[in-house]
């Protein structure tokens, strides 16, 4: 062959590549409204910069007929290339081969490219559309998903991993994005289980189908297992573009300070009027994290989970900050399990890169139930003390409203390492609420008095006055300093400033033991 027949050839072979299982069966992913895992790619990264690897590999099994049935690339297509021009790696399954099944071979290309990730410190991205397991390789696959794994708990902690789920995700492969930083699904379209209904309908008698077993908004609502529930490909492509903007390229590295157009002085008087005075009625803590960041603009993650405690990405005169608050909108903005679970986990993401974390407190407690107790709330809880005691960015705190009890220790108080920790004048800091208070301290005093309601009254008004306040919480050192609701954003950005090149280190150990 002369050198324009070997470019010919490598031409075809290229062209057979990139057809993957054929036009029938890239129609019928159309047809259920998926883009195929090139299209996926070539939507999710910058015009022309894909490399790609591995595009020639075919499995090696024999048996079932597999021996005529080999298609290069073998379902899954891997490489490199950049977002906003910054590096990443990824995989993306191809459904149209094999159902994008995992075989020995593609189990390998997916640990080559997460392996270069690692090396070279940069963000790896896996778009799964798969049928598992390859069945007719056996337990070779079984192997592969464990190298998977086990690269994905290596990597953890050291540069960013999104899966994004964007058709069948079932059995043990669940476990690849389950160990990964960010999990967004497809609303429809996509499903991840152990085991799928037919199984669960075997041996427990139940009846479910795999949307609500395991369909995008179970799993954002019910399960947690997923952060982001998107309306397309398209939309859950989008998503990681936009959580990237946020993340550094490794634990190395700080995030990625975006140019801000937004005043750092910006005040606002509307703020000194979003907490309402009368401590029992509600209020939408996003109102405030809205106002304060660059733009109003705030990616918030686990959107439809834990609605009690809201977490999320947005900027302060350009720099990535980590918001954790506590939503009086939902159960009062009360600590229970899930919502410990939410918040522990965020921190420690934000803390893995180097994301400061402002935390707004508006918390009345635990969560109290019989429910909550078996569930155990105690070891949950103590998720968010462990998080927060060791995390070393920079934490500035702002307590809103309420701060009662435990729960006062644990939303980022200066007792768990709060670097720079305001209230507003609305602050109620105390060991518990007037009204739960006086029923103890004063339990005599009401019972033998000629008008119990009235005296009851009054002891809850003379204790919330005198303690029930950011007062004595200032004059104990445990806040640095009462400010005017309206200076919120000013205020947390020179916190920031301040706090940006914090240095801080935990005792030598191998690892904690963080109560799971
Ligand atoms: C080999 C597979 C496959 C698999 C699908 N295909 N899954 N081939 N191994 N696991 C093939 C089909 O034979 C078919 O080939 C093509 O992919 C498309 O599949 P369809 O069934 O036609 O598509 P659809 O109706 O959309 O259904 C998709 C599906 C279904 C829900 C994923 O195929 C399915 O249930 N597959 C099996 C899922 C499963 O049980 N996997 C093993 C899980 S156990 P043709 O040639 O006809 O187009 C597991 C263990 C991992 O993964 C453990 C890790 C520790």
């Amino acid at each position: 062959m002369n050198i324009e027949e070997k470019i010919k050839e490598l031409e075809e072979r290229n062209r057979l590549a990139e057809l993957g299982g054929g036009k029938a069966r890239i129609d019928d992913q159309h047809a259920k409204g998926k883009m195929t895992a090139r299209e996926r790619i070539e939507h999710l990264l910058d015009k022309g910069s894909f490399q790609e690897i591995d595009k020639f590999v075919v499995h090696r099994c024999h048996d079932f007929g597999m021996g005529k049935k080999k298609i290069p690339g073998d379902g899954v297509v891997t490489g490199f290339g950049t977002i906003h021009g910054r590096r990443v790696f990824l995989f993306s399954q191809d459904f149209t081969v094999f159902g994008g099944s995992l075989s020995g071979p593609f189990g390998e290309k997916v640990c080559k490219i997460m392996d270069l990730a690692l090396k070279n410190g940069a963000p790896m991205i896996g778009l799964n559309d798969s049928g598992g397991a390859r069945i007719q390789e056996g337990i070779v696959s079984l192997g592969s998903y464990g190298e998977i794994f086990k690269r994905n708990v290596l990597a953890s902690g050291v540069i960013p991993q999104i899966s994004v789920i964007m058709g069948p995700c079932a059995g043990g492969a669940v476990y690849s994005p389950a160990l990964t930083d960010f999990t967004i699904m497809v609303k429809k379209t996509s499903n991840m289980f152990i085991t799928g209904p037919q199984v669960i309908k075997a041996v427990t008698s139940e009846e479910v189908s795999p949307e609500q077993l395991g369909g995008a908004m179970t799993h954002n609502t019910r399960s947690g297992v997923a952060q982001f529930a998107e309306d397309s490909d398209q939309a859950a492509l989008e998503r990681v573009k936009e959580i990237l903007s946020y993340l550094p390229q490794n634990y190395r590295e700080k995030p990625p300070v975006a140019e801000c157009t937004d005043d750092p002085n910006r005040t606002d008087k509307s703020l000194n009027k979003v907490v309402p005075t009368n401590p029992k009625l509600p209020y939408d803590i996003k109102d405030i994290i809205h106002n304060v960041l660059d733009d109003g603009r705030f990616l918030e993650i686990h959107r439809h989970y834990a609605m009690n405690m809201v977490i999320g990405f947005g900027r302060l005169n350009g720099y990535p900050v980590g918001v954790v608050a506590n939503q009086p909108r939902f159960l009062a903005g009360c600590l229970d399990i899930n919502a410990s679970m939410k918040c522990a986990r965020f921190v420690r993401l934000c803390d893995c890169f180097n994301i400061p974390l402002v935390t707004f407190v508006d918390v009345p407690g635990f969560l109290p139930g019989v429910n909550q107790e078996y569930g155990g709330i105690i070891k949950h809880g103590a998720k968010i003390i462990y998080a927060y005691c060791e995390a070393t960015v920079p934490k500035i705190t702002v307590i809103t409203r309420k701060a009662y009890g435990g729960a006062y220790d644990v939303m980022s108080s200066k007792h768990h390492g709060g670097d720079i920790n305001y209230a507003y004048p609305t602050a109620e800091i105390a060991v518990m609420g007037p009204e739960g208070a006086v029923n103890i301290v004063f339990k005599k005093e009401i019972d033998n008095a000629e008008d119990k309601v009235a005296t009851r009254n009054r002891l809850i008004e003379e204790y919330r006055s005198n303690f029930a306040s950011p007062f004595k919480a200032a004059e104990l050192g445990y806040i640095d300093g009462i400010i005017f609701p309206e200076n919120t954003r000013p205020r947390l950005i020179d916190a920031l400033m301040m706090l940006k090149d914090k240095k801080d280190s935990l005792p030598s150990r191998r690892h904690g033991n963080i109560p799971l």
